[in-house]
């Protein structure tokens, strides 16, 4: 009999995903241009039924897997971003995709190229995407995803997608976990919620990698503190860690990283991560966030910060010349007696600067669907990502309850529980990004994300001087505090008395 879906791209993802379908009853024929990937596929797929007969079937072309799977066809892509999104459509067009045949892209393909692509193959094929979040483990046990596209497609994927998705306990909030292949988890509430348009979720995802970027510089800011500063070993900060993990900070990141530091390099006994080139790579995602809030206009600075944190990272051989030549304050290390608090002075940094990233995050969401059209449901949104993706956290059922309590939140800091955790935790965020700028250590993203809030929080701000600073050199004009916004002035900088005028 014919499958139920077909699927093309069998690398770790894609692997991963057909598995998965596999496990909650879904017959999938898979096809990879590369054929070790579709053995690897069917290996596994060996190792882990045992005796069980094959639950997955894999094709050597196009033609065939159209032949393969129940028509209407639906064609899941798991290839790389770009280019190859298209080659596939394309291929799935010349071996006789039909107009109501359904291609969904799973891949971290830029927003815009889904919005571009769905014209593109409008009349040709109906064109949806679904953001996954979740890496390996999470596609094959259950991811977080982002859907977008046409909503006739959606009621075809929605009980797919649903069977996939990572499950959160209703009662507490937290993901269920159950890595066992063919025992997926079936009880609890789906990680995966339809975000609206094509695009949509795809920008979704997008914001997700950002607010992944900086929960991910933040965590090593304190990392470094607590080496540079406070020099613990990494198998000491991974015991913070862990602690942390039990409390409000409980979150995947703060999980992988102690585990990360615990751990040994077995060949050299050093600690792993001390045997880790520091150089960090970006496969674009983040940058595509901080570039989108520049042309939104929406500030997320601890987002670009996180990315230039890469960036500068990369430039090892400078770093290392300048490290000779540069000077930095000569202040001993923190005295043992204080080190408790120094550290907990960095879980209230972490905490603070995290709601304020989720808080740029999500007002870049917000300003991006105003200009598109788009109608997010910002409760829904956090409540995909308790589960199955990477930036996973306890602190994501606070942001769904606040985004409950006020659809129209203007901006998570306004929202009162949120108000309340900064105003009596904000004493040692200051002290931490302090002490560190006092050592010269540098903490990027936690002290822009103080600026933020400090900014975000000032009624005037010093646009004053500036927007009288751009009318001296250039008469760009200035609106005044005691006269209607849209009445424009201009001072005639260089004439005597400096006449203001209305222009
Ligand atoms: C996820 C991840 C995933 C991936 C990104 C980020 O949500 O599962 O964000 O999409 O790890 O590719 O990778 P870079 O750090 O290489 O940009």
């Amino acid at each position: 009999s014919l499958c139920d879906i077909g699927f093309i791209g069998a690398g770790v993802m894609g692997k991963n995903l057909i598995l998965n379908l596999a496990d909650n009853g879904y017959r999938v024929c898979a096809f990879d241009l590369d054929h070790h990937k579709l053995d690897a596929l069917l290996e596994q797929d060996a190792r882990e039924r045992g005796d069980q007969p094959a639950r997955v079937e894999t094709c050597n072309s196009y033609t065939e897997l159209l032949s393969r799977v129940k028509a209407p066809h639906l064609v899941i892509l798991s290839v790389p971003a770009g280019a190859p999104v298209d080659d596939v459509c394309n291929k799935l067009l010349d071996a006789g995709l039909k107009a109501d045949d359904i291609v969904v892209d799973t891949g971290n393909s830029l927003w815009t190229d889904s919005v571009t692509r769905c014209k593109r193959y409008e009349g040709k094929l109906i064109f949806f995407t679904t953001a996954v979040s979740g890496g390996e483990v999470g596609a094959r046990f259950g991811a977080s995803l982002m859907p977008s596209g046409d909503p006739y497609a959606w009621a075809r994927i929605e009980p797919i997608w649903h069977a996939i998705a990572a499950k959160v306990d209703p009662k507490s909030g937290q993901p269920i976990e159950r890595f066992e292949p063919g025992n997926p988890v079936t009880e609890g509430e789906p990680c995966a919620a339809y975000i609206g348009p094509i695009g949509s979720g795809h920008f979704v995802k997008m914001v997700h990698n950002g607010i992944e970027y900086a929960d991910m510089q933040m965590i090593c800011e304190a990392y470094d503190v607590m080496r540079s500063a406070l020099e613990m070993t990494p198998a000491e900060i991974a015991e913070v860690f862990r602690e942390w993990n039990e409390g409000k900070l409980n979150s995947y990141l703060i999980d992988i990283s102690a585990e990360v530091l615990a751990t040994v390099d077995a060949e050299t006994q050093q600690p792993l991560v001390d045997i880790i080139l520091d150089r960090a790579g970006q496969k674009g995602t983040g940058l595509w966030t901080a570039v989108s809030s520049l042309e939104v206009g929406c500030p997320a600075p601890s987002i670009a910060e996180a990315v230039f944190a890469r960036s500068l990272s990369t430039r090892k051989v400078l770093r290392g010349r300048a490290a000779k030549k540069l000077h930095g304050p000569d202040i001993g290390p923190v005295p043992e007696a204080e080190r408790a608090e120094a550290i907990q002075q960095l879980h209230d940094a972490l905490y603070c600067a995290k709601i304020c990233v989720y808080a740029q995050g999500f007002d870049l969401m917000k300003l991006a669907a105003r200009e598109q059209g788009w109608q997010l449901n910002f409760a829904e949104i956090a409540r995909i990502w308790r589960a199955g993706c990477i930036i996973r956290a306890v602190f994501l059922q606070s942001i769904s309850d606040a985004y409950e309590r006020d659809i129209k939140l203007s901006n998570l800091l306004l929202d009162d529980f949120f108000i309340e955790q900064i105003a009596s935790n904000q004493g040692n965020w200051r002290r931490a990004v302090a002490d560190a700028s006092l050592r010269g250590i540098p903490v990027p993203a936690l002290s822009s994300a103080l600026s933020y809030y400090d900014a975000f929080r000032r009624e005037s701000l010093p646009a004053n001087l500036l927007q009288a600073q751009r009318d001296f050199f250039g008469a760009h004009t200035f609106s005044r505090v005691d006269r209607p916004e849209n009445e424009k002035y201009h001072v005639q900088w260089s004439e005597k008395g400096r006449p203001m005028v209305k222009v």
